[in-house]
This record gives C-alpha cells, sequence and structure tokens, in this order.
C-alpha cells in the first residue's frame, strides 16, 4: 500500500466514512453543548439528598464517562465515585446511592440490566442517552434523563456524556462551581482542536506526530500518576476501536509492582513498540523521581515519548490529555489504511446474543 499522506485531504475522504475526524475537530463543540444540555435537564427536589456514592452505569465509550468524573473530581468528591461496566450492582448501591445510567444508544443490555436493578433498590437514576429503550423508560416512568443528540458513535460522543455527568454533580452540589474550570478547560480544548486539526499540518500537529510514532507498533500508553489511568486507559480503547490495533495501558505508581518486571522478557516478545508517557504538570516531585527511575529501568532499548497534559484544573489536564489520544487514533487509523468508524465485531456479538 503507497504511504498515507496525514496532510493530503483526499486521505480523510477515502478512509473515513463518516468523518469522525470532523466529530474529534468539533470536540470542545460538544463539550459546551453537554454542560448546556444537561444545565437544561429537568432534575427534581428528591434528588436534592445526601448521598452516599455516585456510580456510572455503562460500557465500553459510554462507560469513560463514569471513570472520567471520578477521576477529575476524586480530590474534591465527599463521596465515592465508580463505574459498573457489569449486568450487577455492588451490594452498597441503594435509596442514598445517585446512580448515572449512561448509553449512548440506550439499548446496551448490561447496563439497562444494572438500571433495572438501580430502579429496584430505589437509587436515585438519571439517564443519559441518545434514545432507545433508556430514554423510553425514563420517559414512561418521569425519571430524569439528558437526551443528547443521536447518529454518532458513542465513543465520539464523551463531551456529551462525560459533560452531562460533570453539569449534573455540579448542580446537584456535589462538587463546587465549575465555571472557571470549565472556561479553562474549554480554552485549552479549542487551542489543541486547532493544533490538532486536519488542516494543521504534520510538522506543527502533535496528534499526527503520535500517530506517526506508533505507527506498525504496539501502543503501550503509561499514566505517570492515577488521575490519569482512565485518560490512559481511554487511549488504548480508542486505538483498538478506531485505529483496529491491540494497545496495552497502566498507570504509575501500580505498573512499579508489577508490569515493569514483565519487560524483562516481554521485550522481546513484544515486538516493535512505543512507550507514551502522559504526564500532569500537577505531579508530585516523588512522583517525578518515580517517573525518572521507572523510564531508566525500561532501559535504553525502549522507545518512551512523554506527553503532557495541558492546564491547571482537572477538567482541563484530563480533558486535554484524553483529546491528544482521540485525535492521534483517528490519524493512526488513516495510516493503517483502515475506516475509524467500522467496529464489526462489537456489533456482531451484540447481534448474535440479541438472537438469544
Ligand atoms: C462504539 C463504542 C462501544 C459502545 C459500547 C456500548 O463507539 O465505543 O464501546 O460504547 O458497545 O454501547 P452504548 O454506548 O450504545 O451503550
Amino acid at each position: 500500500m503507497a504511504a498515507v499522506s496525514l496532510d493530503d485531504p483526499t486521505t480523510f475522504a477515502a478512509l473515513d466514512s463518516r468523518d469522525m475526524l470532523g466529530m474529534a475537530e468539533g470536540f470542545p463543540d460538544q463539550c459546551r453543548q453537554g454542560l448546556k444540555l444537561a444545565d437544561e435537564a429537568q432534575i427534581g427536589d428528591s434528588y436534592r439528598i445526601e448521598y452516599d456514592g455516585i456510580v456510572g452505569l455503562g460500557m465500553g465509550g459510554s462507560a469513560i464517562g463514569g471513570d472520567l468524573l471520578a477521576a477529575i473530581y476524586s480530590g474534591e468528591l465527599s463521596v465515592p465515585a465508580t463505574t459498573v461496566r457489569d449486568y450487577a450492582l455492588p451490594s452498597w448501591v441503594g435509596e442514598r446511592t445517585l446512580v448515572f445510567a449512561v448509553s449512548y444508544s440506550g439499548n446496551t443490555e448490561e447496563t439497562l440490566a444494572a438500571f433495572d436493578e438501580a430502579r429496584r433498590r430505589g437509587a436515585r437514576v438519571i439517564g443519559v442517552t441518545s434514545g432507545g429503550e433508556l430514554a423510553r423508560i425514563c420517559g414512561e416512568n418521569g425519571l430524569p434523563c439528558v437526551v443528547v443528540p443521536g447518529g454518532r458513535p458513542p465513543r465520539a460522543s464523551t463531551g456529551y456524556l462525560l459533560m452531562s455527568l460533570v453539569a449534573v454533580v455540579e448542580r446537584l452540589g456535589l462538587i463546587g462551581g465549575q465555571a472557571a474550570a470549565r472556561r479553562e478547560c474549554l480554552e485549552v480544548l479549542d487551542a489543541q482542536a486547532a493544533e490538532y486539526g486536519r488542516h494543521s499540518p504534520a510538522d506543527a500537529n502533535r496528534a499526527k506526530q503520535v500517530a506517526g510514532l506508533l505507527h506498525d507498533k504496539v501502543p503501550v500508553i503509561y499514566a505517570s500518576t492515577p488521575i490519569l489511568g482512565a485518560v490512559a486507559y481511554r487511549w488504548r480503547t480508542q486505538f483498538n476501536e478506531n485505529a483496529k490495533v491491540l494497545a496495552m495501558s497502566h498507570e504509575l505508581p501500580e505498573l512499579d509492582h508489577n508490569e515493569i518486571v514483565g519487560w524483562e522478557l516481554g521485550r522481546n516478545l513484544l515486538g516493535p513498540r512505543c512507550v507514551i508517557v502522559l504526564t500532569d504538570p500537577g505531579m508530585s516531585d516523588r512522583a517525578r523521581r518515580r517517573l525518572e527511575i521507572t523510564q531508566d529501568l525500561l532501559g535504553s532499548g525502549v522507545e518512551v515519548h512523554r506527553e503532557a497534559a495541558r492546564g491547571d484544573s482537572a477538567l482541563a489536564r484530563i480533558l486535554s490529555a484524553m483529546y491528544l489520544g482521540d485525535c492521534a487514533s483517528l490519524y493512526l487509523a488513516l495510516l493503517n489504511g483502515v475506516d475509524p468508524l467500522a467496529i464489526r465485531p462489537i456489533e456482531e456479538l451484540k447481534k448474535r446474543l440479541a438472537q438469544g
């Protein structure tokens, strides 16, 4: 196959059948819209209670918003926030738990089963969806639901889904006012959108450069601190679904207690690979020192690049780190000669399960 140029506009037209790159270029506006939709959603006074926890139900592209929410506000929330990717709920979920049922299609069976169970336990439930069964059940039972625009792949709807969660937890007083963080985050994302877009040439476009670094290699994405762990996982899943490659992800300090040993023999088994370390400007001196030593122990034969999150607020840092990976995964799809939209095995699996 002829080498693909990421600076040639015909590349996108030929492979990117639903213009997923265009969706990524519009990510900051999608975040703005997500905030607005959730600000406008009807949430009754019965939701203004003292909660014992926050749970995000969801799978795949709809689940990541719950992970990101928990990471962004880990230093601020006074109750635990967690994501459930399963049919079943943990036993502690009950009447004083705020449960977001997030399914972009509204039809994912694991999410619907857990949502059903949350309702039976009397949890305060809120749907976040573009339609389907979830919207129908919320509508018929008078349950609050943030209805986001449909017609996109779920993983290209994270701006709607995550920002809906952010706006609701803010409205319910579970976190403080987010005006400054929202503003900063959107400014950072706007600047990135200009840098990462298709018209920004590769020599000035870090997303195109990262895709080039990872082409024909196994991407290994390491978060330098746990707060970026969900972002590293998001990079991995975006490389899976968009670029159709296997990828690895892990986070410090945990990887220093297991995965670092796997490099001893794993470096030969893995074939060509490239490590991307997501760094956080808010890292402590101890975390910086740990990263230095970890990188040193990986050895000089391992290609490592560091990508720094941008901004001050956790919202900006986490979303900026994610946005680079989202765009890089789309450019990697093009370098791999595949349509980022296609997710045949996922569709086939859902089809076969639906047949019983
Ligand atoms: C597709 C994608 C998948 C779906 C998952 C759940 O873009 O990212 O991971 O998100 O199969 O489906 P939904 O989001 O419709 O509940």
